[in-house]
């Protein structure tokens, strides 16, 4: 439910019965549960518009709310505030109506749009770097939830693979690829800067890769095969970061650079002819009195260079005329990393004035900060290079495991039978078995000698668990604990970025965002599996049921959940993920405080009836959220 506009028009149909029908109610959220849980803040404007007493009017407001179906009290407060309280009947039918509804109670936007997302858009000549890591987390988060409220979601995955250093790369390829080009290509930041020393010394093969710029231009078939082929493999590189990633980019979202080449003279012609791009030194340049520079000149979107060449602009004027024309977008957004700010400004005000953008169309530069190291410097490796996304994901992985291993002993006999297991299966197939295996009564081991002649020393006990898989370790602790060191090694890398604001510089920090602590992924997988957890044990109880709120933080949880729509809506409207994980922290943290004063198993009746529904449906809430975020969940950890 839309609960922010619902009681928002309560507080509307009050200012009228109080004579200042129309004023803006001004409504927030309640800052402290003890004073409410929203507060009016609109009256004392209303009030000095009027020119009436503001606590006058505000009583006035108040005694109209009063005996309303859902406003429980309204007391007026310091100059002129209204305090709120919802009625408990009405916070608990629409959680029962929230139970029964797959969608948690959410609504899909009135106002369905077609939004074309541009986001991770690495450059192909390189290893994604860390950059194209905040823009893919932060763009599949939006995206997910922009799909989620009923729009129509264009991913565009915007990579530069087109440009003169495909020339050079191509050039290298050619003249490596004795053996296979997937092998030569597996190091892909390796590679550039190997074909970049020859380029720089050599200058024969400068020229051929010059040579091969221009007929890769030319359309010629052998050298765009060649191309194709680098271009696929680098995309194949960037797609296991996608796959590792768990992100919703697929192979069909990929609309590089490329793409628009057939269209970039006509766009700028079409400029020029307009009046809106003229001759410059031989370039052609669009002059923007908008964006003044220090100099106050206005600042020079240059959309064709002397001599011809296009730029990373022209590309992009003709991209965005592509996405509104062709895809239809209603709204376009590009998660880009904020130092192209004032190249998305340039654009946007360039295409409106020559007419690509039109009125209907929003277009918004949703950009981010730099990802930090501890020291404060970008995040870099220790030797001062960039940081392969392969390997902090694998990383961040292992880092996980060795966590969750120390935070649950019960995971920590894993690496044992997972060595014991791989043992056994490879001693099965040996002739020799009996030779290898001996079992030794006084320690109860079973001693399995090696090739090396190491001796490996299996208690018995654990191989009775291995065979027999015994009820502690069928939860499937083999194999099991992969899958917890993925969702919460990725979960933590993801939510770190997430939850903060993602126009600020964030410090990328392993030991705080694998912390059970705190605003972290962890945080709030572990506190989904505890809701999981009291499910296990509670048979018999009727989740349709209607409910009986009484403690306060019953009430509280109540509210909280409630609010799920509101909060989806203002991260849909404002392409800010960390409003979701800032909300889904507040659930798990509620839900915790909950769980410590209202006991739910062993309440009983009604009250214990409802406590299972606030329960379930936090759990059901946090799900969805972290599955917003992009972010897995388990029923065991
Ligand atoms: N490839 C660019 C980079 O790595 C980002 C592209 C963003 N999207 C766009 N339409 N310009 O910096």
């Amino acid at each position: 439910m839309n609960l922010h506009q619902t009681v928002a028009r309560e507080a509307e149909a009050a200012f009228e019965q109080a004579g200042i029908a129309g004023a803006p109610v001004v409504l927030q959220p309640a800052k402290n549960a003890e004073f409410g849980d929203f507060q009016i803040n609109g009256v004392m404007g209303a009030a000095k518009q009027a020119k009436q007493n503001p606590r006058e009017l505000a009583q006035k407001v108040a005694a109209a709310l009063a005996g309303n179906a859902v406003i429980e009290s309204a007391e007026v407060a310091g100059p002129g505030f209204i305090n709120l309280r919802l009625k408990p009947e009405f916070l608990a039918q629409h959680i029962q109506t929230a139970l029964t509804d797959p969608r948690l109670g959410v609504a899909e936007t009135a106002n369905k749009k077609t939004v074309v997302i541009d986001y991770s858009s690495p450059n192909l000549a390189k290893e994604m770097h860390v950059g194209h890591l905040r823009s893919s987390i932060i763009g599949d988060s939006i995206s997910r939830v922009l799909e989620f409220m009923g729009n129509r979601v264009i991913r565009q995955n915007h990579v530069g693979d087109w440009g003169t250093q495909f020339g050079m790369l191509v050039a290298y390829l050619v003249e490596q690829q004795k053996d296979d080009a997937a092998f030569k290509l597996a190091d892909l930041e390796q590679f550039y800067r190997n074909a970049k020393v020859r380029f720089d010394e050599d200058p024969a093969f400068a020229d051929t890769a010059r040579e091969y710029v221009v007929k890769l231009q030319g359309g010629d078939e052998t050298v765009s095969a060649l191309w194709k082929q680098f271009v696929e493999i680098s995309l194949s590189h960037a797609q296991a970061v996608y796959d590792t990633l768990g992100l919703k980019l697929t192979p069909e979202d990929v609309a590089g650079e490329s793409k628009y080449n057939d269209d970039l003279q006509a766009v700028v012609n079409n400029l020029v002819k307009q009046g809106i791009a003229v001759e410059d030194d031989g370039a052609k340049v669009v002059f923007l009195d908008d964006f003044k520079n220090k100099e106050g000149e206005p600042s020079a979107f240059i959309v064709q260079k002397k001599g011809g060449g296009f730029l990373y602009a022209s590309t992009d004027l003709a991209c965005l005329r592509y996405r509104v024309d062709k895809l239809n977008a209603d709204r376009l957004l590009y998660v880009v990393d904020h130092r192209q700010a004032l190249h998305f400004q340039q654009l946007f005000v360039t295409a409106r004035k020559a007419g690509y953008l039109p009125a209907r169309v929003e277009a918004e530069f949703i950009g981010f900060g730099t990802m930090m190291g501890k020291d404060g410097k970008p995040f870099k490796t220790r030797s001062g290079d960039t940081v392969k996304l392969v390997d902090l994901l694998e990383e961040s992985k292992r880092k996980a495991e060795a966590v969750i291993k120390e935070k649950n002993p019960k995971w920590q006999l894993t690496d044992e039978l997972e060595k014991g297991l791989e043992l056994i299966s490879s001693l099965t197939n040996s002739e020799n078995l009996k030779n290898k295996l001996k079992y030794n009564s006084e320690s109860k081991n079973i001693e399995i000698t090696l090739e090396n002649n190491f001796t490996y020393h299996l208690p018995i006990n654990q191989i009775d668990k291995i065979i027999k898989g015994s009820e502690e370790y069928t939860d499937s602790a083999l194999g099991y604990i992969d899958e917890i060191s993925t969702a919460v090694g990725i979960g933590a890398v993801k939510y770190a970025d997430l939850s903060k604001n993602r126009t600020s510089d964030y410090v990328f920090d392993w030991d705080a965002m694998l912390s059970f602590e705190g605003n972290t992924a962890p945080y709030l997988q572990y506190a989904y599996t505890r809701v999981q957890s009291v499910f296990k044990k509670a048979n018999d109880w009727a989740p349709n049921a209607p409910l009986t709120l009484s403690e306060p933080l019953e009430k509280q949880l109540a509210l909280e959940l409630l609010k799920f729509e509101d909060v989806l809506n203002s991260v849909a409207d404002t392409a800010y993920p960390h409003y979701l994980a800032a909300y889904l922290y507040q659930v798990a943290t509620l839900f915790s405080r909950f769980y410590e004063a209202c006991p739910i198993l062993k309440a009983e009746g009604q009250a214990r009836n409802t406590r299972l529904q606030l329960a379930k449906l936090t759990g059901d809430i946090l799900k969805q959220g972290l599955d917003l975020l992009g972010i897995d969940t388990l029923d065991v950890m």
